[in-house]
């Protein structure tokens, strides 16, 4: 039986090995390559994908997992807390390399949806899983707030 469920408001089906990672699939399968592959073992958020709203990590997450699902990518990420965000990043120029920032992206755009809010503690408590090797922790704080007073305003 072949795995259904929707990624990015389209359905799709995967008939291969329900093993399979969810991030190889839309990876490799759906060509959607802005989730990135970093540790493999959910440590670091690179791969972080929204399932029915919630951060997962799609390396450790098999396809036959979101059977029935929604699930979101950085590609398919569109609502007003997503915009506020993506605009936040871009005033307060918060990447350098880039390559966690997808990961941290959608981890901050659940947080501002669940919480429009966050104090310093909740969003450190949020993002805590999201690495960042080049340190932008301070910068993605910053624009967390700045995300939260465009969506407050
Ligand atoms: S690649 Fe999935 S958490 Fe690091
Ligand atoms: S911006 Fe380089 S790893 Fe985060």
């Amino acid at each position: 039986m072949p795995v259904s469920f929707t990624l990015n408001g389209v359905a799709v089906q995967h008939d291969g090995d329900p093993a399979m990672p969810l991030l190889w699939f839309v990876r490799e399968r759906r060509e959607l390559t802005g989730s990135k592959f970093g540790c493999g073992v959910a440590m670091c958020g690179a791969c972080t994908m929204h399932l029915e709203g919630t951060p997962i990590r799609t390396c450790i997450t098999p396809v036959s997992a979101v059977e029935g699902k929604s699930v979101t990518t950085i590609e398919g990420l569109s609502s007003p807390a997503a915009h506020a965000v993506q605009q936040a990043w871009r005033d307060l120029d918060v990447v350098q390399c880039g390559y966690c920032q997808s990961g941290q992206i959608m981890a901050a755009t659940a947080l501002l949806t669940q919480n429009p809010a966050p104090t310093d503690t909740d969003i450190d408590t949020a993002m805590r899983g999201n690495l960042c090797r080049c340190a932008t922790y301070h910068r993605i704080r910053a624009a967390i707030h700045t995300a939260a007073k465009t969506l407050a305003g």
